[in-house]
């Protein structure tokens, strides 16, 4: 008690004096947007409360690309989809837009001192020591280990299906799709079986399931007023409250912190010295435990960092893909069409490599899909479940823009200057349905915009796969795009080869849960956290 006085008085200071600090410099008060709903949380609420892209879509139909929203305090951000302004924040400017503060340090609760919380040389260094563990081949490689865990849940389901009734079942398909993809990583990454398919009771599949849910899920008033308060604290203490502050957000993500820790530690240590003493390849485990043991300080993590490395991975390795398949698969059942066309050319496809002498299919057999490559593009435009990314300016800086603002006080302005320290909020969801690129039809999902010329115009070309924001884009764009485009493609290639998957009346009121990841829940049963229900059976064998 005797300490909290003084710290909450320094910590107003620190706050006024920030604020303080905003009036006297650039502004963007003049850029259009949406009325705040208070002083003190702005804008904020409709955005985290509603939705996955909810309030992205409504306000880009209103102001267009750049929006200013308010935060706490009457603070101005900027919400941007506009491509050229994305192009020079992510691909043009290097460390000259960095993470949020406040936003890093949830995610050192969640995945500690890793790649994903690092900044400017820290970065460069794990990027370094982690980029020749996902390069196109070492991706590609990993296409029949996919593959068989692939068919591992196809042949869960099998059993499921084969004991029921009518010969079909209603399957949770975020159940089935996190533990699938847990133990993918668990083998990928780390050559290591977290056996999450065989059991549904193992402890860390269950605390990575709901995780994202649990911490970033339905956010009250005081969550997100406190989540942003934290940006007004000052450094050194702000860590202090994200480890100590009494909030229910943060528990499971503390305890799923120790649980995923003590894995990793068990984990190297059985390993380490195999990895180290042994020949040099380039799995991630042998490249993390040889950084660890590095002489140079370019291409060094000391264990700390080698243990939040494997946690990062862990999490930003298997949630999403995760949640990526189960959106795939409930549009697969909304478009019996697109299903149908796509069993049609997986099938076609086995056949081609049967007569070729081949038993599994190779990397560049699915990327010699077209329907199958559109299909995942198009999923991964209308559905990407990583939701928002937040950066803020390390200086001065001005933003180009694809299209002129008319500013509130009727200036026409072809460029934004911006205060050091803007935070810009990156809406994923409005950039990937951007009318200017996918078309007027850009809200609706159709794989056939990605065959024919024309479909997608490039104006200003930014993201690493299929000018699509949802990997981000430049040099800290996502490390494992490449490792989950072939997860994905192998996931799809054995589902809906064997299984037909259907709507069921829970099926009809998804909602797009925003919760850091965009998460399927069920209308109604929200608290319930991630939901997914689908008809499934086995698909016939003779048509093809
Ligand atoms: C569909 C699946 C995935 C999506 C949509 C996705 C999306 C993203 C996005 C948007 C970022 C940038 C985050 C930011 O700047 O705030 C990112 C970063 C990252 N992703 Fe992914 N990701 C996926 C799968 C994966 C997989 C499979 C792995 C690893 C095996 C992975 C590892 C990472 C890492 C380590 C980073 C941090 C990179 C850095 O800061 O340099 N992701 N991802
Ligand atoms: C970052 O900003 C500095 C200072 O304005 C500038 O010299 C540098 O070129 C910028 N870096 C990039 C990659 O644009
Ligand atoms: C990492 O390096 C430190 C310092 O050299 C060493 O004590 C530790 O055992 C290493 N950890 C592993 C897992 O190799």
């Amino acid at each position: 008690m005797g300490l909290l006085i003084p710290f909450i008085g320094f910590t107003l200071l620190a706050a006024l004096y920030k604020l303080y600090q905003r009036v006297t410099r650039i502004s963007i008060a003049r850029v259009p947007g949406p009325e705040p709903e208070s002083f003190l949380l702005g804008n904020l609420p409709e955005y985290f409360q509603s939705q996955a892209g909810e309030a992205d879509f409504k306000w880009q139909a209103e102001y267009g690309d750049v929006v200013r929203l308010k935060a706490p305090f009457g603070e101005d951000r900027l919400l941007i989809s506009d491509p050229k302004a994305l192009q020079y924040v992510y691909q043009t400017s290097g460390y000259n837009f960095s993470k949020q503060p406040e936003r890093r340090e949830l995610s050192r609760v969640v995945s500690g001192r890793g790649i994903l919380w690092a900044e400017a040389d820290d970065h460069k260094r794990h990027r370094k020591v982690m980029l020749p563990g996902f390069s196109g081949p070492e991706a590609k490689g990993f296409a029949s280990l996919f593959s068989a865990k692939a068919a591992k849940l196809g042949e869960k389901w099998k059993d499921i299906i084969a004991s029921s009734p009518d010969q079909s079942s209603v399957l949770d398909m975020p159940s089935w799709t996190s533990r699938a993809t847990l133990d993918a990583i668990g083998e990928a990454a780390f050559d290591y079986e977290f056996g999450a398919m065989e059991n549904a009771d193992n402890a860390l599949g269950k605390a990575y399931m709901n995780l994202p849910f649990d911490t970033f899920g339905t956010l009250t008033r005081s969550d997100i007023f406190l989540q942003n308060f934290l940006g007004y604290i000052p450094d050194g203490m702000r860590e202090l409250f994200v480890d100590y502050l009494p909030s229910k957000k943060l528990t499971h993500a503390r305890s799923t912190a120790k649980l995923a820790t003590g894995v990793a530690r068990a984990l190297v240590d059985s390993k380490s010295a195999a990895l180290l003493h042994g020949k040099g390849n380039k799995d991630i485990m042998t490249l993390l435990v040889k950084a660890n043991a590095s002489e140079d300080e370019k291409t060094q993590l000391n264990e700390e960092e080698l243990l939040a490395q494997m946690r990062t991975l862990i999490l930003a390795g298997h949630e999403t893909t995760a949640n990526t398949l189960s959106w795939m698969l409930l549009e697969l059942a909304r478009h019996t069409d697109v299903q149908t066309k796509l069993r049609h050319e997986i099938r076609a496809t086995r056949q081609t490599l049967q007569a070729r002498g081949d038993v599994e299919f190779k990397s560049s057999d699915y990327d010699a899909m077209p329907y199958l490559t559109a299909f995942v593009k198009e999923s991964l435009r209308i559905h990407p479940v990583a939701i928002t990314t937040f950066r803020q300016a390390v200086k001065d800086d001005v933003l180009p823009l694809s299209k002129p603002i008319t500013t509130t006080s009727g200036e026409v302005i072809t460029e934004l200057p911006i205060p050091k320290g803007q935070k810009i909020i990156t809406s994923i969801n409005g950039y990937n349905r951007n009318k200017d690129i996918f078309g007027e039809d850009a809200h609706v999902f159709d794989p056939n915009r990605w065959l024919h010329a024309g479909g997608i115009k490039k104006a200003a070309p930014v993201g690493v796969l299929g000018n699509l924001m949802t990997f981000a884009a430049g040099i800290r764009s996502c490390i494992g795009w490449k490792f989950a485009v072939v997860e994905l493609q192998a996931f799809l290639v054995e589902l809906v080869g064997g299984f037909e998957f259907s709507l069921t009346p829970d099926a009809m009121r998804i909602r797009r849960e925003s919760a850091l990841v965009m998460v399927p829940t069920i209308e109604g049963q929200v608290e319930k956290g991630a939901q997914l229900p689908l008809r499934v059976r086995v698909a016939s064998r003779e048509e093809i």
